[in-house]
């Protein structure tokens, strides 16, 4: 059997998601009008022998208690929430939950963090994964040598594909090989974690006895129960032939911003017309609108046959976008209006926000500037004829007046 854990994170972590992480955890924002976590889950159904799918976080447990029951009965397999009482760590998060996880005996757990955008190719992993007879295998991917120190960047084997070297988000250049935050290993995984814990809890007693400096560590503020997979398990576990590396040629982002948040979106979107056509709008439909492109468009939104709508737009739950309108390149959040004339490119929309007759939200889409998009928080009024160029703007504002290049607050 296989078994699949999803790592959610918890509030804390979702600040440079802000003003979207406000009433939203980051997992459950849409991308291509499917919840984060959703992408990273229909990826699982791929897997031969899956016995039960886990969500681990330290979100409040009623915020994912409706999607995980839907989910269920969707999937027809066991999908269940963990909450962790406080941040465990990526490796201590499944360390914690250990008893639960390995209750159906899988032979294989698959450890996916939930916010990177890929195409997930999980099959492929195994299949590698068993060949290597290792105890993990890594999906790792080629990226430019002047991002990579922004991940876990690594050194592997040509031939053998082992993990030679491991050091996460190093400060200086390592190598352009990262670590994409999906894993595939062995219930060893466990006994490996265990010897950090056991080690760390030793180091703490002895601190409790001795002042001696040589036991001083970087590791030495963190509980005994928090750890890192990457630093704590990848790094000293490499060179030792118990862990691998699966290369992947196709995409891979990583979702920390809204701005990636939109250009994933388009990613996926782009990759439903392989594996879920029929979620992408037509233009054919009854309330036909002008179609460019990959566009979502949910069956409860009210979209006026005048509007001109793509690519990359995904239009969300009881949206109302009406006569003469132009989207391009943005998300549209549940219960938004967008009036008569308006044109929205690369934005996002807040729940229950909505933009007056004639208006202009847009940005320049840049993906890596803060202000390369602009985002309107929940419930934001933008009146007729206003202008919002690169901007971020908080919940609950009116704007009644341009602004360009600003957050308001
Ligand atoms: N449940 C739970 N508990 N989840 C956690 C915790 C925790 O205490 N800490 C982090 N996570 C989740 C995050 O939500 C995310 O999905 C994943 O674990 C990894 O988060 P971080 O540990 O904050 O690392 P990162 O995202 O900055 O970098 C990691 O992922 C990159 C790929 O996206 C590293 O493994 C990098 O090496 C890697 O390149």
């Amino acid at each position: 059997k296989v078994v699949a854990v999803i790592m959610v994170g918890g509030p804390t972590k979702g600040t440079r998601f802000r003003p979207l992480s406000f009433n939203t955890p980051k997992p459950l924002f849409p991308l291509a009008g499917q919840p984060m976590v959703h992408h990273p889950i229909s990826a699982c159904k791929g897997i031969t022998n899956l016995a039960q799918i886990f969500l681990i976080g330290f979100y409040e447990e009623r915020d994912f208690a409706l999607y995980v029951s839907s989910l269920s009965n969707e999937l027809r397999l066991p999908v269940r929430y963990l909450k962790e009482d406080k941040p465990h760590g990526s490796a201590g998060g499944i360390y914690y939950f250990r008893d639960i996880i390995l209750e159906d005996s899988p032979s294989y757990i698959f450890l996916l963090n939930c916010d990177v955008c890929c195409n997930f190719p999980l099959p492929d992993m195994l299949e590698a994964h068993k060949r290597s007879g290792g105890m993990g295998t890594i999906l790792v991917k080629k990226v430019s040598a002047e991002s990579a120190n922004q991940f876990g960047a690594l050194v592997a084997d040509p031939v053998t594909n082992e993990l030679l070297h491991y050091t996460e988000k190093p400060e200086t250049f390592v190598s352009d090989l990262i670590n994409c935050g999906v894993y595939v290993f062995t219930p060893e995984i466990f006994d490996a974690i265990e010897d950090v814990s056991v080690h760390r809890e030793g180091r703490a007693n002895l601190r409790r006895i001795s002042s001696f400096e040589a036991l001083q560590s970087a590791t030495r503020n963190l509980p005994t129960d928090f750890i890192r997979l990457d630093q704590d398990i990848l790094s000293p576990l490499a060179g030792k032939k118990r862990l691998y590396t699966h290369q992947t040629m196709e995409f891979w982002e990583q979702i920390k911003t809204p701005g990636m948040s939109l250009k994933c979106s388009a990613l996926y979107l782009a990759q439903f017309q392989l594996t879920s056509p029929h979620l992408l709008a037509t233009g054919n439909g009854t309330k036909s609108a002008n179609i460019v492109g990959d566009v979502y468009i949910h069956p409860s939104a009210k979209v006026h046959p005048t509007a001109k709508i793509g690519p990359n737009v995904s239009v969300s739950a009881n949206v109302r976008v009406a006569a003469g309108v132009r989207l391009i390149s943005c998300i549209i959040l549940d219960d938004a209006e967008i009036m008569e004339n308006a044109v929205v490119i690369h934005s996002i929309i807040g729940w229950k926000s909505s933009v007056g007759k004639w208006s202009r939200v847009q940005a320049n889409g840049d993906f890596n500037d803060k202000l390369g998009i602009t985002i309107l928080g929940e419930a934001v009024i933008v009146e007729d004829e206003v202008v919002v160029t690169n901007s971020i703007v908080l919940p609950n504002k009116t704007l009644n007046l341009s602004v360009a290049e600003e957050i308001i607050l």
